[in-house]
């Protein structure tokens, strides 16, 4: 069989990230979370005090930041200078300057490079905004996955429950909504559903039926 490229789009909470791993452990894949590329940077923006509003200064720490992704068979961990952030770039005060950072085209740039040099050892599956659009404009397989804003903000709700990062359903509606609003809207690579991708609305699947969907999108390609 052959390895093809799988893009994975779409908004907040659709659960692309929790799928695109189980997906990519069934197939022995690479499995690339972007997100957390754009969270790691967040992460160092507000560790150094950098206004994040600031796009100049914001860049101007790219050349030092040391990101490096380490894909692992249950999480993408995400080192800063060496620092093991991974779970630090789930706070609420990183979900809500993301978007801001993944607004800057300086940004973009520097982790789309890297994205594109992890993925091009081939059989691999990104998650992300511009995967199908900028990243890998030639992926075998695009899919944008979505459902409804409820559904999207009950599951991450019930994702940190009992964590460290917990907060209340209202909020985590409202912050889906303000970074999709955001992502949407952005002059550079914004969120869209590309013409080839296969629209895949989860709101009324389970989890293991949008896995088994997903993986016969596959099988029908390799
Ligand atoms: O996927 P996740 O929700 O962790 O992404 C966090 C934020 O990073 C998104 O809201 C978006 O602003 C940004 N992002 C992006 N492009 C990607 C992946 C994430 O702009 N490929």
């Amino acid at each position: 069989t052959k390895k093809i490229a799988i893009a994975i789009d779409g908004p907040a909470g659709a659960g692309k990230s929790s799928i695109s791993k189980v997906v990519a452990n069934e197939l022995g894949y690479l499995y690339i979370d972007t997100g957390a590329m754009y969270r790691g940077v967040t992460w160092a923006v507000l560790d150094s005090h950098v206004d994040v509003k600031n796009q100049k200064d914001v860049e101007s720490l790219l050349p030092s930041l040391d990101l490096t992704l380490e894909p692992t068979a249950n999480a993408c961990k995400v080192f800063v200078k060496g620092q093991d952030v991974t779970n630090l770039i789930r706070q609420q005060q990183i979900n809500e300057n993301v978007s801001t950072i993944a607004s800057y085209k300086g940004v973009r740039e520097y982790l789309v490079e890297r994205q594109q040099a992890m993925a091009a050892v081939g059989g691999v599956i990104l998650d992300g905004r511009d995967i199908g659009s900028v990243v890998l404009p030639k992926a075998e397989l695009k899919i944008y996955l979505t459902a409804s804003v409820d559904a999207r903000a009950k599951r991450r709700w019930l994702e940190v429950q009992g964590t460290s990062n917990e907060q209340s359903l209202e909020d985590i509606k409202k912050n889906v909504e303000s970074r999709d609003e955001m992502d949407k809207n952005r002059d550079e690579s914004p969120l869209v559903c590309v013409e080839d991708a296969i629209v895949v609305d989860s709101s009324n699947m389970t989890f293991d039926e949008t896995v088994e969907h997903i993986l016969h999108l596959v099988q029908e390609r390799i």
